[in-house]
């Protein structure tokens, strides 16, 4: 059973604790997508360097959909994982000559488009139109088993299943979506770490599962390989 007021506590820790000084941290569907992309596999610490060189020389989707190809994997240097820039590409180019430049506005209609998946999609709904659209990346599948102590092992596609339904009945009002998701985000990376969680910085440490249970850090469990 979910833990009570988990998305009220949560938006307040985002509120009090959570980080607001992030440049994606806007409601510009352009400057969130490139973020979360680029946030896919890279730390926000590296990420924020590239993040301010990309936008300062595409400061559009029309500008990054009108650069050869050669040129957004050349501002994508250093960031690897080449397939997310060559998405990236073909995603502008998608929202320019089919969308009229205009980031489609839902989650669901956003999972369409090259590069972005379920969770990316909720995100961008989430943070630019107040969508109430749950994510579920590895840090938040590692705060919901932890939190809601679920035991079952990751990766595994019933134990999916379980945390994405885990994670949409939890979501609050649709004000507060934008805060929340970045809640979870944040929490994530900065207190529930994989290792050595910083459990006396949660606001779940009280009735969180796996802290009751002793080990934190036990979850999520690992799938047997
Ligand atoms: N990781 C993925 N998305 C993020 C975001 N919007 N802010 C911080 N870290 C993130």
């Amino acid at each position: 059973t979910p833990l009570p007021d988990f998305a009220t506590r949560l938006v307040r820790w985002q509120r009090h604790s959570g980080r607001h000084d992030l440049p994606w941290q806007v409601r510009d569907p352009y400057r969130v997508w490139l973020s979360e992309i680029m946030l896919q596999q890279t730390q926000v610490a590296t990420v924020l360097d590239y993040f301010e060189r990309f936008t300062a020389r595409f400061p559009t989707v029309q500008a990054l959909a009108a650069a050869p190809e050669d040129e957004v994997l050349a501002a994508w240097s250093g960031l690897g994982y080449y397939r997310r820039a060559r998405h990236l590409h073909r995603c502008a180019l998608i929202v320019v000559e089919t969308h009229g430049g205009v980031f489609p506005q839902t989650a669901e209609s956003l999972a369409t488009l090259p590069g972005i998946g379920p969770s990316t999609a909720a995100a961008i709904a989430a943070f630019c139109f107040d969508e109430r659209a749950a994510i579920l990346d590895g840090n938040v599948q590692r705060v919901l088993c932890r939190s809601h102590g679920v035991a079952d092992p990751v990766p595994s596609t019933a134990t999916t299943r379980k945390l994405w339904s885990l994670a949409r009945s939890l979501l609050p009002q649709a004000p507060d979506i934008a805060a929340y998701t970045q809640g979870l985000m944040d929490l994530g990376a900065t207190v529930c770490k994989p290792r050595q969680p910083s459990c006396g910085a949660c606001p779940f440490a009280g009735d969180c599962r796996a802290r009751l249970s002793g080990d934190p850090q036990r979850l999520p469990l690992r799938r047997p390989t």
